[in-house]
């Protein structure tokens, strides 16, 4: 049967925060391990402005949801964990040269850690909760937008689909 291969840009606002996680993690894993010179700054700069981006987009597309559908309370704490992770990278900038790097990595992984934990497991799945299905698919949409927008692209999801099924559903 004949097949045709669409790509789809992922629309569901946790896997396009999710992925955004794993990059930054990545990224920090990498830094890690790094040794002081250009390749680090460049590591440094990747994930400023990777993780920047990222908090901008929740400030100001995820959280005001947050607060109207799951509580002012958790919101807070939220933006007060972006606050930090923001201190941590200028951190991470402060020292790139200096001894005492890998313990500045270390406090922004055990803070970000602790803060994607927080809203993979708790706090997006309850605004989910709170939300209409139309309401839930339209933030992904704008967050995907947003991050096109940005140059910093959501991921695709590849599907195959017979052309049987296409032309029926044309
Ligand atoms: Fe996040
Ligand atoms: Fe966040």
């Amino acid at each position: 049967m004949a097949q045709t291969r669409s790509t789809t840009t992922v629309t569901d606002p946790l896997r396009i925060l999710k992925a955004d996680h794993r990059e930054v993690e990545q990224l920090l894993g990498r830094l890690a391990d790094s040794d002081e010179g250009d390749e680090r700054r460049r590591l440094i700069e990747e994930v400023r402005t990777k993780l920047t981006l990222h908090m901008e987009l929740e400030e100001q597309m995820v959280y005001p949801l947050v607060v109207e559908r799951v509580g002012a309370e958790d919101e807070e704490e939220a933006e007060i964990e972006h606050g930090l992770a923001r201190e941590g990278l200028a951190k991470l900038e402060e020292l790139a040269d200096k001894p005492g790097f890998g313990a500045a990595v270390a406090m922004l992984q055990a803070g970000i850690e602790h803060h994607v934990d927080e809203e993979e497991k708790e706090l997006m799945p309850s605004l989910k909760d709170a939300m209409e299905r139309d309401e839930w698919k339209a933030l992904g949409e704008q967050l995907a937008q947003a991050k096109e927008a940005a140059g910093q692209p959501a991921p695709t999801t590849t599907t195959r689909r017979s052309s049987k099924r296409k032309k029926k559903a044309a």
